[in-house]
């Protein structure tokens, strides 16, 4: 296995699916490499595709306010990404041909980064990850055993902006979620290397 900065550089030529013949930037994702919490969104959207960082519009916007709000952390604390790099046209969603062509590079940034949380932001990321058809609002409201660690399903903060306090309200509530497995796997991690 290359490198995290190897697996970007592939990726920014990247022509697996057809959304590459639509893209500005491949949008492969920002933060700490190092970070226990991964956020995990769905797709580009204009701002993004345009800026080659991933939630840099309105949606991000609200996804700052609530990682600062309920966990205290920045953006640059942890790391965020998306299980598509390329901008789907018109903001539609992305098919899933396209996310078995990314799943690659979602599955190299996992490998990484090795986050002990990953929250996922939507139906798109949750489904993918937890290999499950279910409703978002079915999937949220707990937590799941991921990989060694602890996935975090929550809505995608568009439904927050879009669907107003009661999103929110629930969105809160997985950030708290999130907030504490880190605290339990921050915990759990300072015991094993007490010995
Ligand atoms: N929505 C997403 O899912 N990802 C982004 O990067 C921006 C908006």
């Amino acid at each position: 296995m290359g490198t995290l900065s190897e697996l970007e550089r592939e990726a920014s030529t990247c022509t697996r699916c057809a959304l590459a013949a639509g893209r500005t930037t491949v949008v492969f994702g920002v933060g700490d490499p190092a970070a226990d919490l991964m956020l995990v969104g769905e797709a580009p959207g204009h701002d993004e595709d345009l800026k080659g960082e991933p939630f840099v519009g309105r949606s991000g916007q609200l996804l700052d306010r609530l990682l600062w709000e309920e966990l205290g952390m920045r953006r640059e604390q942890v790391y965020i990404g998306n299980v598509v790099l390329c901008r789907p046209p018109g903001n539609r969603d992305p098919l899933p041909e396209e996310i078995e062509s990314c799943r690659p590079y979602l599955e190299g940034k996992l490998a990484h980064i090795r986050p002990r949380v990953v929250l996922t932001l939507g139906r798109f990321a949750a489904q993918t990850l937890l290999d499950r058809k279910d409703p978002i609002g079915r999937l949220r409201g707990r937590t799941y055993p991921f990989r060694g660690g602890v996935l975090v399903p929550t809505f995608h903060p568009a439904a927050a902006l879009r669907g107003g306090g009661q999103v929110l309200a629930e969105m809160r509530a997985d950030f708290v979620r999130a907030k504490t497995a880190l605290a339990s796997a921050t915990t759990a991690v300072g015991a094993e290397a007490r010995g």
